[in-house]
């Protein structure tokens, strides 16, 4: 039978466990088309920084990009910190702008059957934060200046990584088949133009490369007013492209809106390249205990499956998630833990294909 060969980062805390609950799901998705999961571990993350004075392995890149797709589990650990404070993690130079993954891709839906903390319908939140992933504050890490009385980051956006982003949310929003309650196919330019130039040039360069998709509607926000109309108002939203560092923030105020950070998965895409990680951290104080709730995970492996040509075990995935929650076989505690924990809810995804 044919082979699917994914890289797979277990990363740190939750990590493993999580990992290993996605596979589980998708092996047994991937079942019924007569294909198996050939895995290969690639150690990476904050224990592997602490143990070896780098977060990848030499050569680690190289063996990524061998791969037909990547998955990653969260990384970081909080004792575990570079000599300046910042994140030992992995995140930064090392797989985003070294595998170039411009796009972070990060869908937000609330699950029928799931209670959200904002909105009642589960048609409300169905919408995808396009996150720029190689540049704007992010691009700094590393590079700022600091001192006893003051410091700085840089805020840098490019014409060629803007109307990258910007293509790529529009091209998201045609592909797409999830829609505002209008539906009207939209996206949304999420900014602070009203009071920093990097943020009107990403405006401009917006509406430039707004005119290449007349059949896509093309609006603003202020990241002000898109924090409050998420919440208040999540409805309208279909696809937001924004900089780097609105993108980390309005993720997780999308997220917890849907049930909590750990429902959310995302993709982080390049032209020849893409692996799909949580959006949350690695949660070291549930690491081992198979509490944390893996839908975030199982997500990625459905995201990683579409985009390797596997649509039908995505699909599969993504309505046996559903099904989980709609009929409350699966149900998350007020932490947004899974009643049973990690490894009987994705048995209950399982039970659900
Ligand atoms: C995310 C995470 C990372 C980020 C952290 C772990 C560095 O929060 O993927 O959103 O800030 O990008
Ligand atoms: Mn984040």
């Amino acid at each position: 039978s044919a082979s699917l060969n994914i890289a797979v980062i277990p990363g740190d805390g939750i990590g493993p466990e999580l990992v290993d609950a996605a596979l589980q799901v998708m092996t047994e998705a991937l079942l019924s088309d007569s294909i198996r999961l050939d895995v290969s571990t690639e150690r990476a993350g904050a224990q592997t920084y602490s143990e070896t004075g780098s977060a990848l392995l030499p050569g680690a890149l190289d063996r990524l990009r061998a791969a037909d797709g990547i998955i990653k589990g969260p990384v970081g650990l909080p004792d575990v910190r570079k000599p300046d404070g910042t994140e030992g993690g992995l995140l930064g130079g090392l797989l985003r702008n070294g595998l170039d993954t411009f796009a972070n891709v990060r869908p937000v839906r609330l699950w029928a059957g799931v209670p959200s903390p904002t909105v009642h319908s589960a048609r409300d939140i169905d919408y995808v934060i396009v996150r720029e992933n190689t540049e704007g504050l992010y691009l700094a890490r590393g590079s700022g200046v600091r001192n006893h009385h003051a410091a700085a980051d840089q805020m840098m956006m490019t014409r060629h990584g803007v109307e990258r982003i910007v293509r790529f949310a529009f091209e998201t929003a045609r592909a797409r088949s999830g829609a505002p309650a209008d539906d009207v196919r939209r996206v949304t330019c999420v900014d602070k133009s009203n009071v920093l130039r990097s943020f009107a040039f990403f405006r401009q360069i917006f509406d430039e490369v707004s005119t290449e998709y007349p059949d896509i509607e093309a609006t603003h926000m202020y990241a002000d007013a898109a924090a409050g109309a998420l919440v208040q108002n999540p409805a309208q939203f279909d696809v937001l492209v924004m900089e780097n560092f609105l993108g980390d923030i309005l993720s997780d105020l999308g997220a917890a809106t849907a049930g909590g950070l750990g429902m959310c998965g995302s993709g982080n895409i390049g032209s020849d390249v893409a692996y799909f990680e949580p959006i949350h951290g690695s949660a070291p104080s549930l690491a081992g205990t198979d509490t944390a709730n893996p839908v975030s995970q199982i997500a990625c492996g459905a995201m990683m499956l579409r985009r390797t040509g596997h649509s039908a075990a995505a699909d599969r995935i993504e309505a046996a998630i559903e099904q989980a929650f709609l009929t409350h076989d699966l149900r998350l505690d007020e932490s947004g833990c899974p009643i049973g924990g990690t490894m009987r809810a994705a048995q209950t995804v399982i039970d659900h294909l």
